[in-house]
């Protein structure tokens, strides 16, 4: 987006993993990968699964997209999901998405117990797909105290947008005495000025579309989306940001105190916090610390982006604040799994090159 300066280099976060016998990553890989969560929030472990696994989860998820009964989720943006700019829905537990989400627990476990006990619930396991026309997501936090887990099931291009992350913007104790003892003001001023860029990328692109044929808006798409009083956090809807009724960007958010300050430590803005887009290969997972900072971006090419992902939280859960983050499958909901089923299921064969090399 030229928006936004945003890099494309994960390296600095990234872990090739290496598997034992029994398929889990060994304990070199758990702590370099536990290192990069605390130190940045998120770690992407590249080859975690293979390309046989990969299919398999991708065939859930194509199975999931065609059923006209699918639970679709209730986050993300749900004025994306109405013009299916997005289709973000729920998986449910049936044996064969049990076994692909027990498979990559298993394959993580030495990170995910450092984090969440075995009684700990499971969230959600959904499919993610962003198509084109989608909007950007604002950097916002998703609820705290949560592990979240993004496995891509196919390459995701630049253009198809990874999802974005700014590094070493999670919350534990004492994380706001960092810079100064300002970490976590400059932290909301780095979120307001990107999320100032995307309003206006989301706006212009909007506008663009009403004459795009790649895209065309659907009847009213525009007018939901720019002027709509229904709640919704991730449209660049002017009336909603006009009457402050957005907790992700409005004008609220710009009070004169605010300008002056995001004017006047822009350097320390742009020295201490970066946006970095992930685009993952095939097989790779990426586990993040749900406070950290992030945002889905809009996809940008004609080919579907699509991620599968599940979130364990790290505490107890208040019943309200599960489902106001997260959309469990109503199966999933009426017979709630913890990490422990997950780690006690079967999982899928170990891949055949990792016992070659063992
Ligand atoms: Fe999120």
């Amino acid at each position: 987006m030229n928006e936004l300066k945003v890099s494309n280099d994960t390296s600095a976060f990234e872990v090739p993993a290496a598997l034992d016998k029994n398929g889990r990553l060994t304990g070199h890989c758990v702590r370099q990968a536990l290192t990069m969560l605390d130190t940045h929030g998120l770690v992407v472990l590249t080859d975690l699964l293979s390309n046989d696994e990969a299919n398999f989860g991708l065939e859930l998820m194509r199975q999931t997209i065609e059923d006209p009964d699918r639970n679709r989720g209730s986050f993300a943006s749900e004025t994306d999901n109405l013009y299916v700019r997005r289709d973000f829905c729920s998986l449910p537990s049936a044996p064969p998405v049990t076994r692909f989400a027990a498979t990559l627990c298993q394959r993580v476990e030495g990170v995910l117990v450092e984090y969440c006990g075995r009684s700990r619930p499971l969230l959600e396991v959904a499919t993610l797909t962003s198509y084109f026309g989608s909007s950007h997501q604002y950097i916002h936090r998703d609820p705290s105290g949560v592990i979240s887990l993004f496995a891509a099931v196919e390459d995701v291009s630049e253009q198809q947008g990874g999802t974005v992350f700014v590094p070493g913007t999670h919350m534990y104790g004492g994380a706001e005495n960092k810079h100064g003892g300002d970490a976590y003001e400059l932290m909301e001023l780095f979120r307001t000025r990107c999320n100032y860029h995307i309003f206006r990328h989301n706006l212009k692109k909007l506008w663009a579309m009403r004459k795009d044929k790649q895209a065309p808006l659907a009847p009213g798409e525009f007018v939901d989306r720019v002027f709509s009083t229904k709640w919704d956090q991730h449209q660049p809807n002017l009336l909603r940001f006009l009457l402050g009724k957005n907790s992700q960007f409005s004008l609220r958010m710009l009070g004169p105190r605010t300008l002056w300050k995001l004017y006047g430590r822009r350097t320390d803005l742009n020295n201490l916090f970066t946006l970095v887009q992930a685009a993952p290969r095939k097989g790779t997972v990426i586990l993040y610390r749900s406070d950290l900072l992030h945002a889905g971006p809009d996809n940008r090419s004609s080919h579907p982006r699509r991620f599968f992902g599940m979130s364990i939280a790290r505490d107890m859960v208040e019943p309200k604040f599960w489902h106001d983050g997260y959309s469990p499958h109503p199966t999933l909901a009426a017979n709630p799994m913890c990490l422990g089923d997950l780690l006690d299921s079967a999982p899928l064969p170990v891949p055949s090159k990792v016992l070659d090399h063992v």
